[in-house]
């Protein structure tokens, strides 16, 4: 990491404020331990994705081990490299601020992740378990911030969103059973108006405990949205399935892509078919699942095409990822996805034929002879 040239980067706050000139969300791909890795970061930005998080990556380990950074955090010098966010796992202020200093030459921003629900972590203190920490969670994000500054970056948010060296300092979180506690959460972290400390927050509406199949909680979404929102740029992650079906209604969403559909359209799902929540307050999207099925999400395909998948497998030629992650990606690529189009590229029994590969080359073998070649006779 200590040898590269330095980057230019563009700030995040300035990734918001284009797509609210062109009237549309901001399109962001969420961190997702395992597969938000360098190639597929490369291939949802090919498809629009304005804004990628790393999975996260504990900040103690990295601090200490240059194994851990190594194989944690990798960018490209010479390829795509999509506006990046560094998210981190950290309980302690100097742990954060110290490895938030390590990745700002190379990253966007830094994010603090506050809805981690597994036990292990939440064991930690770290993820959701911070959601009961509230000035902890706000001293970190002074620290760091303030250990930024330090080291000569902008962190002025909007003051400094013209600025090659801004980089910003954010949080994602869950939302407590009682919303009152997440409305003094949200407060404490974010301080005074005139000098927040965090240049936007990432909502997940459902609490620790809420399973990924139960719908996010729209309810609270609004009221946070209308406490928050024109305090702080927000974000929504859960549920983000497809962009022209999303379960409530805003003034961003009159403008998004046209949709390329490989199949009749669905008929309306339960959720379109309600009457929709209105959601003004909110500044952009975040998608973890349905990103994983359908790379393309956000370049208005509402199933995954097929030169998305040729685009993944040549950015894990140049940045290459564990075989068997690699084959999860096509078993979730070529597979129906998390919208309302459920064709998928292949079926179940080839996607079984994938799984069984041994390595790249039989994969590449097995999609040439098998899959590529019908479609080039097609
Ligand atoms: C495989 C996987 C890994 C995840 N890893 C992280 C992570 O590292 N950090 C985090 O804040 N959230 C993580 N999440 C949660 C997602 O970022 C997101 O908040 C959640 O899946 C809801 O979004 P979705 O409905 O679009 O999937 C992960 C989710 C999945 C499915």
């Amino acid at each position: 990491m200590a040898e590269m040239p330095d980057l230019e980067l563009i700030h995040p706050l300035k990734l918001f404020d284009i797509a609210k000139n062109e009237k549309r969300f901001l399109y962001t791909c969420a961190p997702m331990v395992r597969y938000s890795k360098l190639a597929f970061r490369q291939t949802v930005y090919a498809y629009g994705t304005d804004l990628c998080w790393t999975p996260m990556i504990l900040a103690k380990e990295f601090n200490r081990n240059r194994f851990a950074r190594d194989s944690d955090f990798t960018i490209s010098t010479n390829g795509p490299q999509p506006p990046t966010i560094v998210q981190f796992g950290a309980n302690v202020p100097q742990e954060l601020a110290r490895a938030s200093s390590l990745v700002a030459p190379f990253s966007n921003g830094v994010d603090l992740n506050c809805g981690c629900p597994q036990s292990w972590a939440c064991s930690d203190t770290l993820g959701a378990a911070l959601m009961e920490k509230r000035e902890l969670v706000r001293d970190m994000v002074v620290e760091t911030r303030e250990q930024l500054r330090r080291d000569g970056w902008g962190v002025d948010k909007e003051k400094d969103i013209d600025n090659p060296k801004g980089r910003s300092v954010s949080v994602k979180i869950r939302v407590h059973k009682d919303l009152r506690k997440t409305i003094d959460f949200i407060t404490t972290v974010l301080g005074p108006d005139q000098d927040r400390h965090i240049d936007w927050l990432t909502i997940h509406p459902r609490t620790r405990s809420t399973p990924s199949s139960t719908p996010i909680n729209l309810e609270a979404l609004e009221i946070l949205t209308s406490t928050f929102g024109d305090r702080v740029p927000l974000l929504l992650s859960g549920d983000v399935f497809a962009l022209n079906a999303l379960p409530f209604t805003s003034p961003l969403l009159t403008t998004t892509p046209t949709f390329t559909t490989s199949s009749t359209p669905p008929p309306p799902t339960a959720a379109t078919s309600n009457p929709l929540s209105h959601i003004p307050n909110l500044a952009g999207l975040m998608s973890a699942r349905a990103l994983l099925a359908n790379p393309a999400l956000y370049a208005g395909h509402d199933a995954c095409p097929w030169p998305a998948v040729e685009t993944f497998l040549s950015n894990v030629a140049r940045c290459p990822l564990p075989f068997k992650l690699v084959q999860h990606h096509l078993s979730e690529m070529c597979g129906p996805g998390m919208g309302p189009n459920k064709s998928a590229l292949l079926t179940k029994q080839q996607r079984a034929r994938v799984m069984g590969c041994g390595n790249m080359v039989d994969l590449v073998d097995f999609l040439d002879g098998n899959v590529w070649s019908d479609r080039a006779t097609l």
